[in-house]
């Protein structure tokens, strides 16, 4: 990134950050691929998760991330259909949180068109028998037990999205931080302004 984000004026705030997270998933690439997913645990107290994100609709102030519709992530959401996704790029000091309602799509043509883009690397993480996070055996090595035979179909990927209600800018910087918040308005505004970083 050639200039400072900490020149970016308010108006740029959000499409930026649009932007930003358009090329991430377009490029594969960068700490912007790899957020933090938040939710609230089906017992109220918080979870969190590295996730890949995956899709970004600017237009329709959409991200989506995929998951398996068995972990306990989606049953969390499914009880609290609210999400956080936190974001950090360290060379250019940028921390986004951004904040919404979930919308779960498990097999439906959004899950399909899914799996359909995924490739086969991706596509593993979905064929297991058992549920993620169902105990494993220790094997005699102290290692675990083989957990599956890779078959099945995309009949467990599930797609989570966010629709996005808020969002919060923070550009760390020796010349002095910058921090902007955007709550989403109607017909595609947005209120923004400065905040104490
Ligand atoms: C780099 C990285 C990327 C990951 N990407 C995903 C992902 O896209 N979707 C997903 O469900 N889990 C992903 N995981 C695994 C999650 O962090 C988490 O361990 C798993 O989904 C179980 O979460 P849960 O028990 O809260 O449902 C990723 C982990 C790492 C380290």
């Amino acid at each position: 990134m050639t200039v400072s984000l900490r020149e970016v004026p308010l108006s740029e705030v959000v499409p930026l950050t649009w932007a930003l997270l358009e090329r991430a998933v377009e490029t594969n690439a960068g700490p912007l691929r790899l957020p933090v997913l938040a939710s609230v645990g089906t017992d109220g107290r918080p979870q969190a998760r590295v996730v890949v994100l995956r899709e970004v609709d600017a237009q329709a102030r959409t991200l989506a991330v995929y998951t398996d519709a068995r972990s306990p992530k989606v049953a969390e959401l499914a009880a609290t259909p609210h999400a956080a996704l936190c974001f950090y790029a360290p060379e250019e000091g940028l921390q986004l949180r951004i904040a919404g309602r979930v919308a779960l799509h498990h097999a439906d043509e959004h899950a399909q068109r899914a799996w359909d883009s995924a490739g086969l690397y991706a596509r593993r993480s979905y064929l297991t028998t058992a549920a993620p996070g169902t105990p494993l055996e220790s094997a005699g090595d102290g290692l675990p037990a083989d957990y599956d035979p890779q078959v099945g179909s995309g009949e467990h990927l599930a797609v989570v999205r966010l629709y996005v209600e808020q969002l919060d800018w923070l550009v760390l910087s020796p010349e002095g931080h910058r921090r902007a918040g955007a709550v989403a308005g109607p017909r595609g505004s947005w209120d923004t302004s400065w905040l104490v970083p």
